[in-house]
């Protein structure tokens, strides 16, 4: 049964209509606790504060306290994430008729979780698994879980923008033919900065091979409400083929931080491994799953699902607009149609290079002198999240913090300025790969110094974070090219996951 809405309210601010399922106008979850809720009980489970009642004032005074009603457990009313066979089995369930998976869960730990479960599940101790290699640093998690073996895939570069671009089907082919055991290929698409795989050939080809196709859509869960990407590769994975893939829904939906979602759908290749998903599921997520993020889970369900199109169309439209007049800006530049690549609308990838600004330098100013919070910054670029939630005011911030920075520095920079891109960054090839991630994980270690690092191999991941890529794996040889790669953004200040307590990187494990 379906029905139109017109979908004109203040959560999306922009009119349409769509046609939706009159099932998705439903929030179980969120109707489960407040059943609980009215109910008005004598509370003697955990959490300890007590419904509303037990929050510090220095809190409640500025949120006031009724949230925290939603903040509950286990009972009766409101089901078993880890068991479910109630209201978080119906919400799961719509989750699963809206983006068309077979079968569909709430995550509490992050797309982090869900990208470990994925490879847990599809490798054994010792099996091959294909990686890209510009994956984020939750697949080396899952690869130290599993034992699997890595072999990696090299995403493409994008050299006029210092980025990695998508991951080749040729590649993939060809990478099959060497390794034709790999049981998956685990890959990013979107990336970080919006670049999309051909998830379709992919897709075929990893199936004709009998492997699964693992997305980490981390950063695509809105692209199934892109009303144009139908002809196209902006897709959803799941619409491309995808065996499994995990979605960060609060990284470009509505629901909260650690809030994501794991999707699958069986094409008849390894269909055991979808059956180990939900027991892995349970191993890496906590026993105390949080209420308040999973009801936020149901109702960016349900707001997708009411106005998912809108949302999506409101989101890109705003950037496009902000894309075209960056663009205008004398010095600056955006990622765009003309670069050639697939790529999530909704995401400005900007540079100030005209200037002799990196991305770093443009980052610190917009943050320190407009209050302009941009996601991530790289020698090149920086990268601004449009969503649904923004507003043209916040892009009208942006771009007129570009205009005036574009204003002050024209003309300016040269040799000695620190903000100056002196060259352009080289992505460091594979390193040698010694013993897995996992038998580096459990072996004894020593730390030397990060100076006297390379030809050792190393005992850690060391990731440049965002975007928490790893440049290095934990069993790998520590080359030159990854140690000089590494040590710009050291010496550049950036952070560094594995950089140690200090964050400085004076010294590394390596493996004795
Ligand atoms: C591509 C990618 N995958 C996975 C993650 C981890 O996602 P989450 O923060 O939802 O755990 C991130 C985080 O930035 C990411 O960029």
């Amino acid at each position: 049964m379906s029905f139109q809405k017109a979908c004109k309210d203040i959560f999306t601010g922009c009119e349409g209509s769509m046609v939706i399922e009159m099932e998705q106008n439903r929030t179980p979850l969120l109707d489960a606790v407040e059943d609980l809720i009215d109910t008005k009980p004598a509370y003697f489970r955990i959490p300890g504060h007590r419904l509303n009642r037990g929050i510090s004032s220095r809190w409640t005074k500025n949120t006031g306290d009724l949230i925290f009603s939603y903040d509950v457990t286990e009972t009766p009313l409101t089901d078993d994430l880890h068991a479910p066979g109630g209201a978080i089995e119906e919400a799961q369930k719509l989750l699963s008729d809206l983006y068309g998976a077979d079968e569909s869960f709430f995550l509490v730990n992050g797309t982090t979780c869900g990208n470990e479960a994925m490879i847990l599940s599809a490798a054994f101790e010792g099996q091959e698994i294909m990686v890209a290699r510009n994956a984020h640093k939750s697949a080396m998690m899952g690869l130290v879980l599993s034992g699997a073996v890595p072999v990696y895939v090299m995403p493409s570069t994008i050299a006029d923008w210092g980025i990695q671009g998508e991951i080749a089907p040729e590649g993939v082919r060809a990478l099959f033919r060497e390794h034709p055991h790999c049981t998956a290929l685990f890959l990013v698409s979107p990336t970080y900065y919006g670049i999309c795989s051909n998830l379709r050939e992919i897709a075929e080809i990893c199936h004709e091979n009998n492997a699964l196709l693992l997305v980490d859509e981390a950063h695509g869960g809105h692209l199934y409400f892109d009303g144009e990407a139908a002809a196209d590769r902006r897709r959803g994975a799941l619409q491309c083929g995808a065996d499994i893939c995990v979605q960060s829904m609060h990284k470009v939906t509505g629901a909260l931080t650690q809030s994501s979602v794991l999707h699958i759908k069986n094409h008849g290749v390894r269909s055991e491994v979808l059956s180990r998903v939900a027991q892995n599921l349970h191993l890496v997520q906590s026993t105390s799953p949080s209420y308040l993020l999973m009801i936020s889970l149901d109702c960016a369900r349900y707001e997708l699902a009411m106005h998912g199109e809108c949302m999506y169309e409101k989101a890109a439209g705003l950037a496009e607009s902000a894309r075209s007049r960056i663009n205008g800006i004398v010095g600056f530049r955006c990622f765009g149609k003309a670069d050639g690549c697939v790529f999530d609308e909704t995401r400005l990838v900007i540079s100030a290079r005209g200037l002799g600004l990196s991305g770093f330098a443009l980052d610190e100013l917009l943050f320190e002198t407009y209050g302009v919070n941009v996601e991530l910054s790289d020698h090149e670029n920086v990268l601004a999240i449009v969503t649904y939630a923004n507003e043209a005011q916040d892009l009208e911030r942006l771009v007129g913090a570009c205009a005036e920075i574009g204003a002050a520095y024209r003309g300016q920079g040269g040799e000695n300025d620190t903000r100056v891109i002196m060259e352009r960054v080289h992505f460091p090839g594979l390193p040698k790969q010694c013993i897995t991630p996992r038998q580096a994980y459990f072996s004894a270690k020593k730390e030397v110094s990060w100076a006297d690092a390379i030809g050792k191999i190393s005992g850690q991941v060391l990731a440049p974070y965002p975007p928490g890529i790893p440049v290095l794996y934990p069993g790998e040889m520590i080359s030159p090219e990854a140690w000089a790669y590494i040590e710009d953004f050291r010496k550049k200040g950036r952070h560094i996951h594995g950089a140690g307590k200090n964050g400085k990187l004076e010294w590394i494990k390596i493996i004795v």
